[in-house]
């Protein structure tokens, strides 16, 4: 197999594959730790997904109002609905702090108050007081193009530090040796068509999210959760799939993203008889509860014929009450996308939205330094040695059940961070490479020969299709054992039906055809173990809503799922404990208790 095709080696301390957000404070805090590191992406890298995110990101400062990182501590574990590591919540809402600042110094152009501190708005589910005080202003904005700010920024400072970048290549497969280690990755160069075995002393998978396993989403078409389907392919679990996030202002029909931030700044969300109808399910958040209630909320007022529109299937979310000038200073960006998107002008009309699948929760387990854990010999936190994830890709769990709107960017640069900071204390630079079995690449390459000759019947774009409306119908916002099982149903014959895949470009030279697959094999693996873990899981937590068990079970489920799936397709499922205990005496553990907003 190797001979067919050649491979040209490369030897760096580190490897990240990815380049949005975490990829880049990942690649970035590497080589300004010393360690010789390479950043593989399939896009250029300030064309990565963070470039997107809009409202802003979380951290403590206090500079609008009172606030504590201990109160952030604790909306993170409530939002969460109690599945998220209480340790791991614990380090990213302490080091979101000094996080911050390092991107203020950094050069990320980030909004002013008056006196000149970075400005903050109110987002969904912080509060101050442990929830009993004030709505918390905790959201550090650049206006409403947060993501695009420190994405260039941290993309410039590795240039500065001299990490090495491969753009445009796609990461096929992680190479793991016998023993399990992880040892490299192989990649192909789409622009020249050849292949590349990045060997290093660990690979951090920052690839992003599986957004795209839906028909309608937020996320970028790039969002295909490679490093997701590397992890299965390399026989390790994923964890918490089945919490898909619904963000409630997604623009009805393009899908694109209306951030949160217009309810921070005073948006209201209207039903077709003009109602604030959250007042009514959410008597003291409103439009700021958490993104799940808002978007179950939105979805009850539809479903019981209060929507807008002439199918009354969407909502309304109104800022013609705002001042122009807020809406052009802090939320341009939205402004142009409602014209551009939805034909209106925020300032006089209403934008048309809809849930819209958002953000993954779950992904490759870490712990809290970015390791990828697995059960194991009946430990539940063994690492896999070499390997790492953040961002989107990884599971930490810092968000449970159900994440912070603008926790997504901190858990991106915080665990960015500390994966460099954990690689520079346990890896030694130029160190040597232990010798590869002269198979190692072997697996890899069979599966890029089949798909490149893959001659079934049935083109790529037609198996992503079914997936993604079947997803969309039977993995929603609302789950019942019925959709579910049905769902699995048909996703396990849609996953079948790659085995009769058909690509019909046969080149090596920019192949679109080709990589679209290798997505598509990527997008499969976790739609399985989404629908799966959701018909498994018979309770509702967070973003999980099943109505044939609508109330959480703390007894029985208060644990993280773990999924596997092998080449036939086949799953298996196991659990891991959910970490009640914290790393420091400053936060005590907050116990369980009814969720209300
Ligand atoms: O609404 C938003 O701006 C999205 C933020 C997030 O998902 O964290």
């Amino acid at each position: 197999m190797t001979s067919a095709y050649k491979i040209t080696e490369h030897k760096y301390d580190m490897v990240v594959v990815g380049a949005g957000g975490a990829g880049l404070r990942a690649t970035f805090g590497l080589a300004h730790k010393g360690l010789q590191t390479a950043c593989i992406t399939k896009v250029f890298p300030t064309r990565s997904h963070t470039v997107a995110a809009q409202g802003g990101i979380s951290a403590a400062l206090g500079n609008m109002s009172e606030d504590d990182w201990r109160f952030h501590f604790y909306d993170t574990i409530k939002g969460s609905d109690w599945l998220g590591d209480q340790d791991a919540i614990e380090y990213m809402c302490r080091e979101a702090i000094p996080a911050i600042i390092e991107l203020e110094h950094q050069g990320v152009p980030f909004s002013r108050t008056e006196e000149g501190k970075i400005y903050q708005r109110p987002f969904g589910g912080m509060t101050t007081h442990y929830g009993e005080g004030p709505a918390a202003q905790r959201t550090c904005a650049a206006a409403d193009r947060t993501g695009h700010a420190i994405l260039h920024t941290l993309y410039q400072q590795s240039l500065a530090h001299n990490a090495r970048f491969f753009i445009e290549y796609f990461a096929l497969d992680l190479i793991m040796d016998e023993e399990g280690v992880c040892r490299g990755v192989l990649a192909l160069d789409m622009a020249e068509g050849t292949l590349h075995l990045f060997r290093a002393q660990g690979v951090v998978l920052a690839s992003g999210g599986y957004g795209r396993a839906y028909f309608s989403a937020t996320s970028a078409h790039t969002c295909t959760g490679d490093g997701g389907g590397m992890a299965l392919r390399a026989g390790i679990g994923l964890q918490d799939m089945e919490f898909v996030q619904f963000h409630p202002t997604g623009i009805y029909g393009a899908g694109c993203l209306i951030t949160e931030g217009v309810r921070g700044e005073g948006g209201i969300l209207r039903n077709s008889k003009g109602e604030r109808f959250m007042e009514r399910y959410a008597p003291n958040a409103k439009d700021l509860a958490s993104r799940d209630v808002v978007s179950r909320s939105m979805t009850i007022e539809i479903r019981e014929g209060r929507g807008v529109g002439e199918h009354a299937d969407h909502i309304h979310l109104d800022l013609t009450h705002l001042d122009p000038k807020d809406i052009h200073e802090k939320l341009p960006g939205i402004a142009e996308s409602a014209r551009i998107f939805a034909g209106v002008d925020v300032e006089k009309q209403p934008i048309p939205v809809l849930p819209t699948v958002h953000y993954n929760m779950g992904g490759i387990p870490t712990n809290y330094h970015g390791e990828v854990v697995q059960l194991k010999d009946g430990n539940p936190d063994a690492v896999v040695p070499g390997l790492y994830a953040i961002g989107e890709a990884a599971c930490v769990s810092v968000h449970g059940a159900n994440r912070l709107g603008s926790n997504s960017l901190l858990d991106l640069v915080v665990f960015g961070r500390a994966v460099a900071n954990r690689c520079a204390e346990t890896i030694k630079p130029g160190a040597p490479h232990k010798t590869l079995p002269g198979d190692a690449c072997d697996k890899a390459l069979a599966n890029l020969d089949r798909l490149r000759n893959a001659n079934g019947g049935t083109p790529t774009a037609v198996i992503r299709d079914k997936m993604q409306r079947t997803m969309q119908n039977d993995a929603a916002v609302f789950r019942t054992g019925e959709t579910l099982s049905d769902g699995v149903r048909k996703i396990r014959e849609i996953h079948a039906s790659f085995a009769d895949v058909k690509v019909s470009d046969r080149s090596m030279v920019w192949n679109s055809d080709l990589v679209e697959t290798f997505e598509l094999q990527n997008l499969l693996g976790q739609a399985l173990t989404t629908i799966v873990s959701a018909e498994n899981r018979k309770e509702s937590r967070g973003a999980h809503a099943r109505e044939d068990f609508p109330d959480r079970d703390d007894a029985n489920w208060q644990k993280h799922t773990l999924c596997w799936v092998d080449d036939a397709g086949n799953t298996r499922i196991d659990y891991r404990p959910v970490h009640m205990y914290t790393l420091s005496d400053e936060v005590a553990v907050v116990p369980a208790k009814p969720r209300v907003y």
